[in-house]
């Protein structure tokens, strides 16, 4: 029995049961199966959804706007900067204020140790679902896209399937930790066999190291971990070479009081391991039919060649990306 989705907000993946989750991954591919046939899903007559962004964004901003306007309503498209809480107005009263006056609010906010209690507080004060774009613990709409695309080119039996997560150099921006630690606490769930590579001090945050544990033990999954990026793509199925910043090596409050150090430092150490990168030499590691996932924005070059990303035979990161649409309408088509 699949209680109602209605009102549900969407702050993280392990906040809806299995049942759930697999009632959003039918609906996002009756969705895309319409998409293709370019048949109406006005599911979402005349809603507004409010989308606030703090940071910027390609696929999570497009996917939810043009889905909203897919299922029939209207995404606001906002920016911190264009409103109140510029001059500091509370999240609670932004939240009160948006659910009096449309159907949802979705927010992005990814301030380390900052994003998720803000996207949080919204949460407990809304009338309607919030849904996080992404903060600095969770990117739950990556994880659902993603899964969606392992279904789609390894099948919906995921049991045993080995997905390494690794962590690769990059000198864009500190890319936050929401994107693996979304991976590794959702695949297990599904009985993936999950490695994580990374540097030592780039390790994610313990408490969801140990959530993931718990998670592969419920459902059927394992979590491994390692230092060497070499080990971590031997006999893998499907590889994620990303960046993300050194936060994880940082108790919070530290990191939130000393935070030009930390950055100094996580600087520093960056650039002792400009050889993670996702290559030739390490994706001929990985099982002979492996595939490239990455969320997206990459950084080629220093995450992955263009030789493997480019590679149709291997990357399926413009399928992930494309399923980041019809996912967040299955979710908006649910809750709202
Ligand atoms: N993967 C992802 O969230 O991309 P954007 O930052 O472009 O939204």
């Amino acid at each position: 029995m699949i209680p109602s989705l209605k009102n549900k907000h969407f702050l993280t993946d392990d906040d809806w049961t299995i049942a759930e989750l697999d009632t959003v991954f039918e609906t996002a591919f009756q969705l895309k199966s319409s998409f293709y046939a370019e048949e109406p899903t006005i599911y979402l007559p005349h809603k507004t959804l409010f989308m606030i962004f703090f940071e910027q964004s390609t696929r999570t901003r497009n996917s939810v706007e043009a889905g909203m306007t897919q299922l029939g309503g209207h995404a606001h498209d906002l920016t911190a900067d264009k409103m109140q809480i510029s001059h500091g107005e509370a999240p609670k009263d932004t939240a009160i204020i948006l659910s009096r006056m449309g159907h949802g609010i979705a927010c992005r906010n990814c301030f380390y140790g900052i994003g998720k209690k803000y996207i949080d507080e919204m949460a407990k004060y809304s009338s309607k679902p919030v849904m996080s774009l992404q903060d600095d613990v969770y990117h739950p709409f990556q994880g659902i896209a993603d899964l969606m695309t392992i279904f789609e080119h390894l099948g919906r039996n995921t049991k045993g399937l080995k997905v390494t997560v690794s962590w690769a150099y990059a000198d864009t921006h500190s890319k936050p930790l929401s994107v693996p630690q979304t991976q590794i606490l959702l695949f297990p769930r599904y009985g993936i066999d999950v490695t994580v590579a990374n540097p030592k001090e780039f390790p994610l945050s313990k408490n969801i190291i140990e959530k993931a544990k718990l998670n592969a033990q419920a459902g059927g999954g394992s979590i491994r971990f390692t230092n060497n990026m070499d080990e971590a793509f031997e006999g893998a199925q499907i590889v994620i070479p990303k960046n993300w910043g050194g936060f994880g090596y940082y108790d919070v409050d530290y990191y939130l009081q000393n935070e030009s150090e930390c950055k100094k430092e996580m600087k520093n150490n960056l650039e002792k391991y400009k050889s993670w990168i996702c290559d030739e030499k390490r994706i001929k590691l990985a099982d002979k039919n492996v595939k490239l996932m990455h969320a997206l924005p990459a950084d080629r070059g220093h995450e992955v060649t263009d030789e493997i990303l480019d590679n149709e035979n291997i990357s399926i990161v413009f399928d992930e990306a494309e399923n980041r649409l019809h996912t967040a309408k299955a979710v908006m088509a649910l809750t709202m």
